[in-house]
């Protein structure tokens, strides 16, 4: 594969778009943080499948980083990154620096009204704002015709489905399910900060959510006893501390005292200071 293009500004970025987009390219879009796992690669590999044009961009938002500490010790690891990008086949990677993001006048924001507000929304005040923010500044720079999501940050990609949709971004969001180590811990950046002991532990949340499912497999259809049950899992199992453990409608995450229709069951746990999130999907019929 050719080495990817870098580049390093909004202008650069736009017009390399523009200029794949003069040539007849579909542009498949994949943003990420850097740090990247097989979860990311296999966003980048989708986006490769179904466009002409890949653009990946590395970028370690600070606006989206409600804890100073978490954005200090996000991993930084560019040269290792670029290598598996061009190993994936993206054609670009956009990386700008903060200062090529956000000009130091900037004032706009993009808010999305209360579906930021619930689940990882209360305990990271003004997270999605960044999150939302970002990404709408990255669509308009890269202009693609479908961004990669994954259901990881099952919160995030529904709000960023709203965004689009709201602003007319003019590009297709894309779900991508999510990918597991081999004992089921959801693959994320933050994984090699947890200790050998939080490791281990962390495994219990893909397994609370998959019983959970079962369970709602086996009859079960009262939301609060269900997420009860796996907070007390979660408890029984790891020394971690629960953020939330929720049962909600998966559109607008309202809690749901009858499990029914399009469900969202999701988790954060905290060990030490390190925060791990994980949701399971579940379609369960409307009885009359
Ligand atoms: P980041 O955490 O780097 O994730 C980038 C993309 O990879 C997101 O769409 C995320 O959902 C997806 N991803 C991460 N782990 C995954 C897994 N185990 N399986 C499937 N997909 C996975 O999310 C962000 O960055 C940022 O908020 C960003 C959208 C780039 C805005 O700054």
């Amino acid at each position: 594969m050719p080495a990817p293009d870098i580049l390093r500004t909004p202008a650069a970025m736009l017009a390399w778009s523009k200029a794949a987009q003069r040539e007849g390219h579909t542009i498949g879009f994949v943003p990420t943080m850097g740090a990247l796992h097989k979860g990311h690669v296999t966003l980048v590999e989708r986006a490769r499948a179904e466009n002409t044009k890949v653009v990946v961009s590395v970028y370690v938002n600070p606006t989206q980083f409600d804890n100073p500490e978490d954005l200090k010790k996000y991993p930084r690891t560019f040269d290792t990154d670029r290598a598996l990008l061009e190993k994936a086949g993206a054609d670009a990677i956009y990386a700008p620096d903060d200062a090529a993001m956000y000009d130091p006048e900037a004032r706009t924001w993009v808010e999305v009204g209360e579906l930021a507000d619930a689940l990882c929304g209360l305990s990271r005040p003004g997270h999605f704002r960044g999150v939302c923010t970002v990404v709408t500044k990255l669509l308009s720079t890269v202009r693609p015709d479908r961004a990669y999501f994954g259901q990881k940050d099952y919160q995030q990609l529904r709000i960023i489905e709203v965004v689009a949709r709201d602003l007319n971004l003019g590009c297709a969001i894309v779900p991508c399910p999510i990918v597991r180590e081999a004992d089921g811990l959801a693959c994320s950046s933050r994984n090699v900060r947890l200790t050998p002991q939080h490791r281990q532990e962390a495994v219990w949340l893909s397994k609370v959510l998959r019983d959970a499912k079962a369970k709602i497999g086996a009859g079960e259809r009262e939301g609060l006893k269900l997420a009860g049950e796996m907070a007390e899992q979660l408890e029984a199992h790891t020394s971690g501390e629960i953020d939330y453990v929720a049962v909600v409608d998966a559109l607008n995450f309202a809690d749901l005292q009858k499990i029914e229709g399009e469900v969202l069951l999701a988790l954060a746990v905290k060990f030490g200071s390190v925060r791990l999130i994980d949701n399971e999907r579940v379609s369960v019929p409307v009885k009359p």
